[in-house]
């Protein structure tokens, strides 16, 4: 098989595209020929080996684990020993999507309850581009308590987790939803159904007279006080990310000041962490399935394509999201 392997922490220099012996199927794995897989920001972050707050559990001086990737879909070709194919509803020739450890690879190995069934209408492409910024997303409207009627401000709204935001908080019923982000991308954000789009480039979130019950910062360009002028009474600033500038915290150094900051003001101010869900993946499943949400595609690339992809993801600028094909 070909796989991206790593051995060192650092920039693009320390991926390589390697031929690699498969190894035998864990018995409560699912083996996957990959079609495709998808970058996000998860990947350089552990690629570089930052912040160092993750450093615990991904290795301190080297990576521990050689693979990276995460989001995939493909075909199942091989069920561990152990996977019941009828109880989990899997057998060879599905075609899934979901999180596999290792994924920007030709071969990757799944746990089942991290995999859902690929809807035949949606591409491999626009499948494996969905499920970190897509649960992201949705569990970050549920953590802002959103429901039907409510308005949305999801700052960032032109990027992997925010143009899934946009589509969900649409879905889902909101009565306005309001997206930011750079001039170039101001259709892109009108045609995933926003009302209106607040151009970064030309006035921030203080420009805005109007409030939400829901904002969500993704890109962590706003100060978090003038997100809380920006609420309705009863409403949440939800942090997602953002760039943060601290090498122990990371984004995360913006999400801890924020959450500091607001401990003691009514506005409610909450930091989400995506999790695997199966069922939340389910539900994107479903709204994919029915065309109430769709990937935009920024662009297709190599595994021998990704290093300098995953740069450009670094530098934070990627509409939608780029999708690896092995
Ligand atoms: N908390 C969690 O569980 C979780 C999970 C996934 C991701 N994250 C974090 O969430 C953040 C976004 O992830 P992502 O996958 O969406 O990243 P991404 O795809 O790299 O986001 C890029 C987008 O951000 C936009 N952007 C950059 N600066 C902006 C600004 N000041 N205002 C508005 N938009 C701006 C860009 O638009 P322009 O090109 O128009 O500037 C671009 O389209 C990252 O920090 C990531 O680490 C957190």
């Amino acid at each position: 098989m070909r796989a991206i392997r790593r051995t060192r922490y650092g920039g693009p220099e320390v991926l390589a595209v390697e031929h690699c012996v498969e190894q035998p199927l864990a018995s409560d794995r699912v083996r996957i020929a990959v079609r495709a897989a998808s970058l996000n920001p998860f990947e350089w972050h552990h690629q570089r080996g930052l912040p160092l707050l993750m450093r615990p559990s991904s290795g301190w001086t080297a990576p521990r684990d050689h693979w990276l990737g995460v989001d995939v879909a493909g075909v199942v070709v091989e069920l561990g020993a152990d996977v019941d194919g009828d109880a989990v509803d899997l057998h060879v020739g599905d075609e899934v999507f979901g999180g596999a450890p290792g994924s920007l690879a030709d071969r990757a190995d799944a746990r089942p309850n991290l995999l859902a069934k690929k809807p035949a209408a949606v591409s491999f492409e626009e499948a494996a581009a969905v499920p970190l910024a897509g649960l992201t997303a949705l569990q970050a409207l549920r953590k802002g308590r959103f429901h039907e009627g409510h308005a949305v401000l999801v700052l960032g709204a032109s990027g992997g987790v925010g143009h899934y935001a946009v589509q969900l908080a649409r879905a889902l019923g909101a009565s306005r939803v309001v997206g930011s982000c750079s001039t170039r991308n101001v259709a892109l954000v009108r045609s995933l159904g926003a009302d209106d789009v607040l151009d970064y480039t030309r006035g921030d979130v203080d420009s805005l007279d109007e409030c939400f019950d829901v904002v969500l910062d993704i890109a962590g360009g706003a100060p978090v006080h003038f997100l809380r002028q920006r609420l309705k009474p009863g409403g949440s600033v939800v942090l997602v990310g953002g760039p943060g500038d601290g090498r122990v915290l990371g984004p995360a150094t913006r999400i801890v000041g924020g959450l500091l900051t607001s401990a003691f003001r009514p506005q409610r101010v909450v930091g989400v962490n995506a999790s695997w869900s199966a069922e939340d993946l389910q539900q994107l499943a479903g709204l994919l399935e029915r065309g109430h949400l769709r990937s935009v595609i920024h662009r297709r690339v190599s595994l021998d394509e990704t290093a300098d992809a995953l740069a450009e993801v670094e530098a934070g600028h990627v509409a939608g999201k780029i999708v690896v094909v092995p």
